[in-house]
């Protein structure tokens, strides 16, 4: 979701000056851009809300949308017919386009509806690294201007996540965000490796605790060998910490500062 604070919501505005009397609209032409469009398609599992001046919701559905092109002047004038169309129940202006008048609450009421989990993105929330990202996850990203004193308040109990203390473009944000999913997304089907070794299940728990506090899921795998240890209880077989094979690295030192240097043998 970006919040854009300048756009007329009354959708006048000429398309010869987007970034004037348009109120920086070219600013969330890029975003939905950076939101929907790969090369040569579309991100059919991607919704692109926008909520224009706390009054206007527009949301783009990838996945139904058409006559969406790649130029800021052609998106801005699907926008414009949004802003135009929009009333107090929802309207389709265009198709896969569907506009309302709406507050931020209001917007968020209906993402804790459909189970999605908004995630506010600000050059001083936590690092992303250590975010595990949650299913369906919804980022809110503020426009050119930082957001107001009023959005602050509504989202203030909302998970916060930087991308550095870098202050980038809403459309760069979005890139790297799509960017850090779709790798998330071929983690979950790569195989995981062996981290670290060790004996009995609780201890196991402690280290993989501590590695998800450090965003770094873990599963354990546990490995009895009962023939050897006939008395063996439950729970105090050898247990394999598995990472992903790009956590194993960071994984490693961790254990190694908080535990005991690791075993993968
Ligand atoms: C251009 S910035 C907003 C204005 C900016 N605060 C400034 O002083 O110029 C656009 C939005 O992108 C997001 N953003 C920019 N840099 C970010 C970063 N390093 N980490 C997380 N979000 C960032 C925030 O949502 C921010 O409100």
């Amino acid at each position: 979701m970006i919040l854009g604070h300048k756009v007329p919501t009354s959708g006048e505005f000429t398309l010869n000056d987007l970034p004037g009397t348009a109120g920086r609209i070219d600013v969330l032409c890029r975003a939905v851009g950076a939101a929907l469009f790969v090369s040569h398609g579309i991100r059919t599992d991607t919704e692109v809300v926008l909520l224009v001046q706390d009054a206007v919701q527009i949301r783009i559905a990838g996945d139904r949308v058409k006559r969406l092109n790649p130029d800021e002047r052609s998106t801005a004038a699907i926008l414009q017919l949004a802003l135009r169309g929009a009333a107090a129940e929802e309207v389709e202006t265009t198709p896969g386009v569907v506009a309302a008048q709406a507050s931020l609450s209001q917007v968020l009421d209906r993402l804790y509806q459909i189970e999605a989990h908004p995630i506010v993105l600000h050059e001083h929330g936590d690092p992303v690294d250590q975010f595990p990202f949650p299913e369906n996850p919804a980022f809110i990203l503020s426009d050119h201007l930082d957001f107001t004193e009023a959005d602050e308040a509504t989202l203030a109990d909302l998970p916060r996540i930087s991308l550095g203390s870098m202050t980038l473009h809403t459309s760069q944000c979005i890139t790297i965000l799509h960017y850090l999913l779709d790798r998330d997304e071929g983690d979950t089907s790569a195989d995981l490796v062996l981290c670290h070794k060790v004996w009995g299940e609780p201890k196991a728990r402690l280290i993989t605790g501590l590695l998800e506090d450090f965003g770094i899921p873990a599963n354990l795998m546990s490995h009895a060998v009962p023939s050897l240890y006939p008395g063996m209880l439950d729970g105090l077989g050898e247990v394999r910490i598995m990472v992903r094979p790009r956590d194993l690295e960071r994984a490693r030192a961790i254990i190694g500062d908080y535990f005991e240097q690791p075993v993968d043998e």
